[in-house]
């Protein structure tokens, strides 16, 4: 079966190329290496069934494939905030391109959608039929209002052109091969807790997050590949932690004496984000299985070859 992995070099694409490649698949990976490093890569390369293709997705590209994972675009606030526009144009543009290939090849689609799409949230936890509340004027609206876009694009070409679509509304993960400096909360973390530098919580930490190891999200991705959903659907773990409990637990593993302080609170951060993933239970049979603290000492352990 061939596969074409947009954004395949980033920290969840090279996850799911991983899983593909052992389970004796084609691959191809396309990405523009922006937020991504050939390095997660390296494994597979030289392999017969495998590609890389450097390539932004904003501009058109000819391939075949049966299945297409639709993963490119940066996803720390710290890459997409840094170009806002092309975070856009990546959603709406490189989307539209990737669909088109989908509607050529007739290969079934997946978006990787995000709970940003939920925004600051008024309601708890938030599920598939909640709309969501989103300030399309904040720094967080070319990432938020990008992935909006981009499943209504889907949502279209499956009325109009008949396309196979799933959507995928991912909550914030973590796990082995994210950037050291990409900003995200559990990595940013654990670096400075290695580094011994301060680990800096926005305002007073009481916001909540849940984090779903890369493993059991790459797990519910290709479970929902393989099913005939087609509407969006939750993939996140429901254990709600308060940022502050991450940098405490994250302190005491490394045993650094690691300080944490207190930063202005940034504009438009959600203040709770809990997925309701009754959902995935009962469509995918699907539900997060690593506990958080098993999924802290793998991450970590990375971090420490890493750094
Ligand atoms: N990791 C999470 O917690 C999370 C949460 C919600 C949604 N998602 C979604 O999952 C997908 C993957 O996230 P990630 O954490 O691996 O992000 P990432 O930034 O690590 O990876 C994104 C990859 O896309 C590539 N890319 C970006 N723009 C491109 C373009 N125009 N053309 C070609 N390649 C491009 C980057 O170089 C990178 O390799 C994203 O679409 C993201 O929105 C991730």
């Amino acid at each position: 079966m061939r596969n074409l992995v947009t954004g395949g070099a980033g920290f969840v694409g090279s996850h799911l190329v991983d899983k593909l490649m052992r389970k004796g698949e084609e691959v191809i990976c396309l990405d523009n290496f922006l937020s991504g490093s050939r390095l997660n890569l390296r494994q597979w390369d030289g392999h017969p069934s495998f590609k890389i293709i450097e390539h932004d997705i904003t501009h058109e590209i000819e391939i075949e494939a049966c299945r297409i994972w639709h993963l490119a675009c940066p996803a720390s606030p710290l890459h997409y905030q840094k170009e806002p526009i092309r975070t856009l144009k990546t959603n709406f543009i490189g989307t539209l391109n990737m669909l088109e290939l989908a509607r050529k090849s007739n290969a079934k689609f997946l978006l990787a959608s995000t709970s940003e799409i939920y925004g600051n949230p008024k309601e708890h936890p938030q599920d598939e039929n909640y709309n969501g509340s989103v300030n399309p004027f904040s720094e967080r609206s070319c990432y938020q209002e990008g992935k909006r876009i981009a499943e209504s694009l889907c949502f279209d070409y499956q009325r109009v052109h008949k396309v196979s679509i799933c959507i995928a509304r991912i909550f914030n993960s973590y796990g082995p091969k994210m950037l050291v400096d990409d900003g995200r909360v559990i990595s940013n973390f654990i670096c400075n807790a290695l580094n011994n530098k301060p680990l800096c919580v926005n305002g007073d930490g009481s916001q909540t997050r849940s984090f779903c190891y890369i493993n059991d999200l790459i797990e519910g991705l290709t479970k929902l590949m393989d099913s005939n959903y087609n509407k969006p659907i939750n993939l996140g773990c429901d254990q709600e932690l308060k940022i502050l409990e991450i940098a405490k637990l994250i302190s005491t593993k490394v045993s650094s004496k690691t300080k944490i302080v207190y930063k202005e609170l940034p504009q438009d951060e959600p203040m709770r984000r809990k997925p309701d993933i009754n959902l995935a239970k009962k469509v995918l049979q699907w539900e997060p299985r690593t506990d958080i603290k098993k999924g802290l000492d793998y991450t970590i352990e990375y971090f420490k070859n890493t750094l």
